[in-house]
């Protein structure tokens, strides 16, 4: 089995990381780069800073988008920004198969969209795709720094990954373990025999690496990744759409940390507006596409309806709000990505936070003035480098 990193900024080297030592040597780990020039400046060893400890791992394997002999993938961890996968996929997909497994660890939504629009439309030609939010916090050491260049990640915030399985287009069902009756409820988990028995499985060839990436997630203790519904990672991804929707935007555009942002009343209001036109946003998607399940359903459902289709709490405004102010609060010494991206000139993730929310109000036509406007002031700040002329 070999596990691939495409992705090697801070929290792609975590991830590299812990999977290597995780996982025996004779699986490999390789990195994976997009430049010829990148192989002779490319790590042997990763190093992580927790807590004061520092970690290390070497015996990665190194290989650029199109090897020779031009190798299949079995396993992929994508951890590049939101806006470089699709071109970063369009090049790997030649070595990519419905047999192979991809883990997208990246904040934003509606890359998978793209992903399966452009590259893979066909349902039964389509990698395993899992999808994973994380809360970990990573960077690298700041360039005038002892360990600056030697491949070192720091990690002051120690988080999690909770992860999901997109359903299979063959029916078979990988979260059978959370829903069994046979089993008390509080004993009921996710099973790695629910993706493949093991040899004995007719069809363990095509769950093989699916079966593998996810053991190897749950191996990689430190990563603290957790297994769980689609139906619970699909809820904190929307959530966290919403709270970086609110907190990047504002401090890239107000050039302060993210326990400043709430330091006056403005930015709350601000945050009000987006939340609200958010939670609507939310409100009219799952309404429609619980219709779409009881029309495809074909049966009378009489009261099993009922909550269906009803907007999570945690998706309410107020409950958003709050999950913005807590956001920024325990992040306060943070910088936001897109703070970063603004000050090196790097493409941001708006179009896959704030962007996100509008292409689905205008897909369930709900009004979106307030996010409309932060999107713009937030372009519009990307492409005047004020600093610079003043
Ligand atoms: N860092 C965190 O603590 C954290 C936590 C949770 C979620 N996230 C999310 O996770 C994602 C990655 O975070 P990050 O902080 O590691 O981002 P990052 O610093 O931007 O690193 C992304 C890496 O991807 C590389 N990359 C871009 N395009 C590529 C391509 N075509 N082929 C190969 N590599 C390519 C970049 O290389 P170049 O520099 O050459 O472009 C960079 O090394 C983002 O969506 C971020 O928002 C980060």
């Amino acid at each position: 089995m070999r596990y691939h990193v495409l992705g090697l900024g801070p929290l792609g080297s975590l991830v590299a990381h812990h999977i290597r030592r995780a996982v025996p040597p004779v699986h490999a780990v390789t990195l994976l780069h997009s430049k010829d020039a990148r192989l002779r400046h490319a790590p042997t060893s990763l190093h992580v800073q927790t807590n004061g400890v520092v970690t290390t791992s070497d015996g990665f394997t190194q290989e650029t988008f199109h090897p020779v002999p031009n190798t299949k993938i079995d396993s992929l961890f994508v951890t590049t920004r939101a806006p470089s996968t699709l071109p970063a996929l369009r090049q790997l997909a030649p070595r990519l198969s419905p047999q192979s497994t991809i883990v997208l660890v990246q904040n934003g939504l509606g890359v998978y969209d793209k992903l399966i629009e452009h590259i893979f439309p066909d349902p039964q030609q389509r990698p395993h795709f899992i999808f994973a939010a994380a809360t970990h916090t990573t960077l690298f050491p700041p360039s005038n720094s002892s360990n600056s260049g030697t491949h070192t990640v720091l990690q002051p915030t120690v988080g999690s990954i909770e992860f999901a399985i997109v359903p299979d287009p063959f029916g078979r069902n990988f979260e059978a373990g959370f829903l069994d009756e046979a089993v008390h409820a509080s004993e009921r988990r996710p099973r790695l025999s629910d993706l493949a028995t093991g040899e004995s499985d007719p069809l363990f060839q095509h769950y093989r690496s699916l079966r593998n990436t996810v053991a190897a997630l749950l191996l990689a203790e430190p990563l603290n990744a957790r297994w769980k519904s689609m139906a619970h990672v699909q809820l904190t991804l929307r959530r966290k759409v919403v709270v970086q929707s609110v907190i990047h935007p504002l401090t890239a555009i107000m050039g302060c940390r993210n326990g400043d942002v709430f330091s006056s009343p403005n930015a709350l209001r601000i945050a009000a507006r987006i939340c609200e036109e958010a939670s609507a946003i939310y409100a009219a998607q799952i309404g429609e596409e619980t219709k779409a399940w009881i029309d495809a359903s074909d049966t009378d459902m009489g009261d099993s309806v009922l909550g269906l289709g009803r907007l999570p709490r945690v998706l309410e405004p107020p409950n958003l709000v709050r999950e913005c102010v807590k956001a920024s609060e325990t992040t306060k010494g943070a910088i936001s990505p897109m703070l970063s991206a603004l000050r090196y000139g790097r493409r941001t993730e708006i179009d896959y936070l704030n962007g996100y929310l509008l292409r689905l109000g205008k897909l369930y036509g709900v009004q979106t003035t307030a996010n409309a406007l932060l999107y713009n002031l937030l372009r519009m700040r990307a492409s005047l480098p004020i600093d610079l002329i003043l």
